[in-house]
């Protein structure tokens, strides 16, 4: 499809006004996005920038595609989505309950090395909530009882939220291959949680609280504090 369009994006620019010529056909055959950004460069006369506009209508394709390919993942886990998803490429496993609310983002890096983002539910009572407007890139949580996120939230590539500890710490060998314990965790509003941060079992975040990058968080985080390290202790308050 890439070369029709390339063969035909060129030919209307040498000889017509910008994007006239792309015939019907064509166009139904793009998904809305692509069709739309094509429209908006023909009425603006940018077409002499052809060269440019077709690797941007191919990412906006590529884009739109992944898009399309998250929805029907998330269905297919059964994940509850309120309203509208951003994204592109997740892992999931859902034994539990997963909830989205409006505009949440769950992005991984499609090109770079960084973690992709995974959401898991372990247990039938394990719940994953995520409020509107909340961002995950490159994120992982587990769950075996609960974690929730409220609105706004930033999340940094590398980043674990696991509200279990995998494994008993005990000395014996086949009791350490039994469950876990595990607690709760919940993060407020507009909490900013840098790169490659762990947070554990039972943790409170505040709202407004920000984890430095590479922070170990054990203990609850007050509202509006900056906190770091490892284990993560108070740096400063938030203006
Ligand atoms: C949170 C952050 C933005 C704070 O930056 P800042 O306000 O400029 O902080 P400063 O560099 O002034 O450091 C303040 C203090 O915190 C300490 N600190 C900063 N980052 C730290 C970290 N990751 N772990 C432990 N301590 C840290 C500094 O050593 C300094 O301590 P001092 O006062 O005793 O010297 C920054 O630390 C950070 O984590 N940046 C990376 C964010 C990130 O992960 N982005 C990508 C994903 S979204």
């Amino acid at each position: 499809m890439s070369r029709l369009l390339a063969a035909e994006t060129q030919e209307s620019a040498a000889t017509d006004p910008p994007l006239t010529r792309i015939n019907s056909t064509l166009r139904d055959k793009l998904p809305g996005a692509l069709t739309q950004v094509m429209a908006s460069a023909g009425s603006t006369g940018k077409m002499g920038a052809g060269n440019q506009l077709i690797p941007l209508m191919i990412r906006k394709l590529l884009k739109s595609l992944r898009l399309f390919a998250l929805k029907l993942q998330l269905r297919q886990h059964g994940v509850s989505v309120k309203g509208k998803i951003r994204g592109n490429n997740v892992h999931l496993v859902n034994r539990g309950r997963i909830e989205l609310g409006n505009n949440v983002g769950l992005t991984s890096f499609p090109d770079g090395d960084m973690s992709r983002t995974s959401l898991s539910t372990h247990t039938p009572e394990a719940v994953i909530r995520i409020g509107e407007r909340s961002k995950l890139n490159g994120t992982t949580i587990h769950a075996r009882e609960s974690v929730t996120i409220k609105s706004w939230c930033l999340f940094g590539p590398g980043t674990v939220i696991i509200d279990n500890d995998s494994h008993p710490p005990v000395r014996d060998r086949d009791a350490r291959r039994g469950d876990p314990a595990s607690a709760p965790i919940v993060i407020g509003d507009n909490v900013w949680i840098g790169m490659r941060s762990l947070i554990t079992k039972g943790v409170t975040i505040g709202d407004n609280a920000i984890v430095a990058a590479h922070s170990v968080v054990t203990r609850d985080v007050p509202a509006n504090t900056l906190v770091g390290g490892n284990p993560a202790r108070i740096i400063r308050q938030l203006d």
